[in-house]
């Protein structure tokens, strides 16, 4: 057996076995719909945030914030995002089912973690950079749920509209961005399965 064939069967057996490349292809977002109602308890979030902690960040930024709303909190920042549909959604677009779903949604979510990009004061690195370092973290917070069987979640920007409104909310300062809300739940075991094209089609190999 050829050293890179061995290397290969390892790397297959891993996958087989739970390895890192196994978590990543069964992460799936997990959506309200299907969280039970249950408290998760705060350490699983603060482990959870831990390893968003480990993220890659040029120069050591570190630029990405949490702020964790739970318990008490839940009804507050659900009242915000209708408050924010109902004012920026002209009145002939409302849909009264997204407003009951906020209404419903404190008694499925158990933490909502605001996504926070906080900008390095000196500007060591171009914005783009910081943006996508707080990215690499929320990857780390799907995969690190992969410890949590019964926990889930998922990211959530509602494509960008609520995020800006959401800044001026949380006290943000104008350097500074909300990147959306990280949803978490309790969760039955068994995840959907995903789905992607192949990968073949978007890589082109560049060899002279
Ligand atoms: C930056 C970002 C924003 C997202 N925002 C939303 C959102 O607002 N609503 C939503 O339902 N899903 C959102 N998602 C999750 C996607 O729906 C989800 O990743 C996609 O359906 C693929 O499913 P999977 O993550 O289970 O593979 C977001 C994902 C990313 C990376």
């Amino acid at each position: 057996m050829t050293m890179q064939s061995e290397v290969a069967q390892q790397q297959d057996m891993q996958t087989e076995s739970g390895g890192i490349r196994a978590v990543i292809r069964a992460r799936r977002s997990r959506f309200p719909a299907e969280y039970t109602g249950a408290r998760l308890d705060d350490d699983v979030v603060r482990q959870v945030l831990e390893c968003a902690n480990w993220a890659p960040t040029h120069k050591l930024t570190e630029p990405w914030r949490f702020a964790v709303y739970c318990d008490d909190a839940l009804p507050r920042l659900f009242d915000q995002f209708a408050r924010i549909y109902r004012e920026t959604t002209p009145p002939e677009r409302q849909v009264q089912a997204k407003l009951d779903k906020f209404a419903a949604l404190p008694d499925k979510v158990s933490h909502v973690v605001a996504l926070i990009m906080r900008r390095d004061p000196a500007r060591r690195v171009p914005e783009i950079e910081e943006i996508c370092a707080v990215a690499c973290a929320v990857q780390n917070m799907h995969l690190a749920l992969a410890d949590f069987p019964g926990a889930g979640g998922y990211w959530s920007t509602g494509s960008g509209a609520f995020t800006p409104h959401m800044a001026e909310w949380l006290g943000l300062s104008a350097d500074d961005r909300c990147l959306g809300f990280f949803y978490l739940g309790s969760v039955p075991a068994e995840p959907r399965s995903g789905r992607r094209g192949p990968v073949d089609r978007k890589i082109e190999w560049v060899r002279n």
